[in-house]
Order: structure tokens, then sequence, then C-alpha cells
């Protein structure tokens, strides 16, 4: 659990705002980020990665709120986007062009271009038809397309199944076998300049081996394509670092840089890493009302007003998240709950056979860790409310998303005019 969310006189604390005090002003459940936590994971992890000369490129998908984005902007991070939407929220939050890198399996023509258009750092390909696009939106456009292939270097990241993207077995990346058929296509493709590698391996990893052998399969793909006659200058290790959200002991950003410098000093290689549950995921929690406490039958059910549409994780991934009252109630008898939310699904359930108080309808709960694919994964699933967020610094509490409530979901919806 992060200092920057602590109790303080048995009441739960956002830096230093009581959490039942947001509640007050802006209804519940919402997500609440403490500026300052956002602000210590970044020095953190950029002081170690200092004598590298890293760029920071956060990973906007895990969570792109402009708010949270200019947190890192302002103290000159990048950004790595998915989409043209996450490039639009990165360029809303003053992010300079020349340090974001799009990557993704799938970026479309339009993509390419819009991205193409604004100047962007790089392109992270990842297969061969996506360098034919590349190569005809560089024509068109009349530039060169700064372009690094993300290789995937066949390493098992330890993590969980559906966030693992470092087998070969995966859609992600090109094949170390590949990408001489990669290098090939690419000599024949004037538009493309190819100046880097990159990888992603998977995202919350705990153990550091996975990185090590990855690390070295790139530093060997690095010296193999500079023999080739490839100007290779920049390589991108992706994003992954695990965070703690029960026992896990993640690898730290002194560790991590470590194996960077290990791997790669002395190689003349302008490095790009793409962090973004390690920036953002122990800086935000998620505020939800009992609705009910439904005892008796089989078990003890903790009913709440958030539900997985507002924190899939759990549902997903079957991810554990604390869950901790907002009144500390140290004299109260521990229950053991399921806690739920009211979606009709059997799979809306965050928590099982949790150790809590005699919680009550009313009181307020606290999801930890949820910073990160919290909000950016959120969906209006049951028709609920699209679900708000708050920053608190120091003393002081902002909305940096409002609700979208339901009158403004019916409108998005059109009467059909049909046509032929
Ligand atoms: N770079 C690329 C190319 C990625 O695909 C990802 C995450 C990242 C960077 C950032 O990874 P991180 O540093 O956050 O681990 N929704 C899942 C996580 C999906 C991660 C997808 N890619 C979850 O809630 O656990």
């Amino acid at each position: 659990m992060s200092s920057a969310f602590a109790y303080r006189s048995s009441i739960f604390h956002a830096e230093a705002v009581p959490v039942p005090r947001i509640a007050e002003a802006y209804g519940t459940p919402f997500y609440c980020y403490a500026r300052a936590e956002l602000h210590r994971a970044y020095d953190d992890l950029a002081s170690a990665l200092q004598e590298c000369g890293a760029l920071i490129c956060f990973a906007v998908k895990a969570n792109g709120n402009l708010s949270i984005i200019r947190s890192f902007a302002e103290r000159g991070a990048g950004a790595d986007v998915v989409s043209v939407g996450e490039l639009h929220r990165a360029l809303a939050a003053g992010v300079p062009p020349e340090k974001i890198i799009f990557s993704g399996v799938g970026k479309t023509r339009a993509e390419i271009d819009a991205a193409l258009a604004t100047g962007i750092y790089q392109f992270n390909a990842e297969s061969i038809p996506e360098l034919e696009v590349l190569n005809a939106a560089g024509a068109t456009l009349g530039r060169k397309i700064p372009l690094a292939l993300r290789v995937n270097p066949d390493v098992d990241p330890r993590t969980h199944a559906k966030i693992s993207t470092g087998r070969k077995a995966t859609k992600f990346g090109i094949a170390v076998e590949q990408t001489g058929q990669a290098l090939a296509a690419v000599q024949q493709l004037p538009q493309l300049d190819l100046c880097g590698i990159a990888m992603h391996i998977g995202s919350q990893l705990t153990a550091i081996q996975p990185f090590d052998e990855a690390f070295g399969v790139m530093a060997a793909l690095v010296a193999e394509w500079r023999a080739a006659g490839h100007d290779i200058r920049r390589l991108d290790l992706g994003g992954g670092i695990g965070i703690r959200y029960a026992e896990e002991t993640p690898p730290t950003p002194a560790a991590y840089a470590a194996l960077v410098k290990k791997h790669f000093s002395g190689l003349k290689l302008q490095i790009a890493v793409e962090p973004g549950r390690f920036l953002t995921g122990n800086a935000g929690i998620l505020v939800s009302r009992v609705i009910y406490a439904k005892r008796g039958g089989a078990k003890n059910f903790l009913i709440l007003d958030a539900a997985m549409n507002d924190l899939m994780r759990p549902a997903m991934y079957d991810s554990w998240h604390d869950i901790v009252p907002v009144q500390a109630m140290p004299g109260s008898a521990v229950e053991h709950w399921d806690v739920v939310g009211p979606v009709c699904e059997t799979s809306d359930l965050f928590g099982q056979d949790r150790a809590l108080p005699a919680l009550q309808s009313g009181d307020l709960v606290a999801f930890m860790g949820a910073g990160a694919y919290g909000a950016s994964m959120a969906s209006t699933y049951n028709a609920r409310v699209l679900i708000q967020e708050i920053m608190a610094d120091g003393d002081l509490f902002s909305l940096i998303r409002r609700p979208v409530n339901i009158e403004e979901q019916i409108a998005w919806d059109t009467d059909p005019v049909w046509v032929r």
C-alpha cells in the first residue's frame, strides 16, 4: 500500500484529503489518484534510468486521463500509444509529438497517416504487411518513416496468460526467425528508416529473469542487424515492470536499470521504455459505497455501487485488489465477505471471502492498486454511468473526469435513417 493513501485518525485519506469528503462532494463510485504518488513513481524510475539516458514513454492505455498524462509530461515523459485516440489524448495533454511512440499490431492506414502528420518519434511495426502500409503512407506524405521492428523474443514473462505477449504463439511482434525476412522487406521499401528494435514481453512482471533473457536476445539482434548494415540507433524495451498488489516482490527500478546497463551499455543506443502500470497502478484507488450487506445463505455478500464495468480486472484476470474500509473499525469483529457489484453476472465479483469488518449499507470501501487499467478499461455495461475520476494534491482535490450519465449516453444513439 503506498503512503499516499493511509488512515489518519481512523479515516482513510488520499494524500491529505479525507476520502469521505470526496464522496460527499461527488458521490460514489469514483477513482481517486494521488498526484504526489504519480510523481514519486515517475521520479523513482527516471532517476534509476538516468544514467542510461532513457526516454520514459508512459503507456497511455494504463490510464488515459489528460491530467494523469500531463503529470508525467510535465516531468519530461513521452507517451506510448496504440491508437489514434490515444495519440490525440497524449497530444492534448501536452506530450510533444517527438516523444510519442506508436505501438500495436493493427494500426490502420488512417491512423498511420494521422500519426505521421504530427511527426511522432517512432512507429513500432509488428508484421511484414504493416511495413508495406507504412511505406505507402510515407510515400504519400513525402516523409521517411522512423521505424523500429518489434521483435517477439519468445520468452515466458511468467505473468497471467492474458497479459503475456513475449511468447511466439501470441499475436505480438515479429518472430526472431522471421526478422531476416522483415529486414529484406525493409530494404525494398525506400520510405522506411529502420532505426530501432523494440520489444514488450508482457505486463505485471514480478520476476526479473524474463527481462534478462529478452534483453539478451535484443542485444544479440542489435549486433546482428548492425553487422548486416542497418543503422540501429534506438532500442525500445517496452513496459511490464510489475507492482505490488498483494505479496509480490516486483523488480525495483534500480534492479531493472542495472539489467539495462548490463546488456546495453556501450552500444550507443537511444533507449526508450514504455511503463504503464508501474507509473499509475499504486497511485490510484477506486472508492465505492456499500448498497447492501446481504447476510446468510451460503455466504455473506457485500454489494457495492461499483461493478465490473468500473473495474474490470478481477473479472478478466482474477486479479487481486486489497479492499479496505474507509472508516477504520478496529473494535469490529472480522467477517468474511464476497465483495460484488450490482451487474447481472456471476463474474461481477471483486473478491471472495475477504476478511473485513461488519460493514453496513452506506459504508465506504476503497480498492487499492486501481490506478492502472481501472478507469481506462471502464465501460457503461448495464447502462451504468461511465465512472468519474478525481485527483488529490495535498489537501486539495478536483474532478478530473466528469461522470457520463445516462442522459448523455442516450444521446449517443441515433434514430435510424435507412439507406440502400
Ligand atoms: N507497451 C506495450 C506495447 C504494451 O502492450 C503495454 C501493455 C505496455 C507498454 C505497458 O505495460 P505495463 O508497463 O503497464 O505493464 N489490462 C491488463 C494489462 C494489459 C497490458 C497491455 N499492454 C491489466 O489490467 O492487467
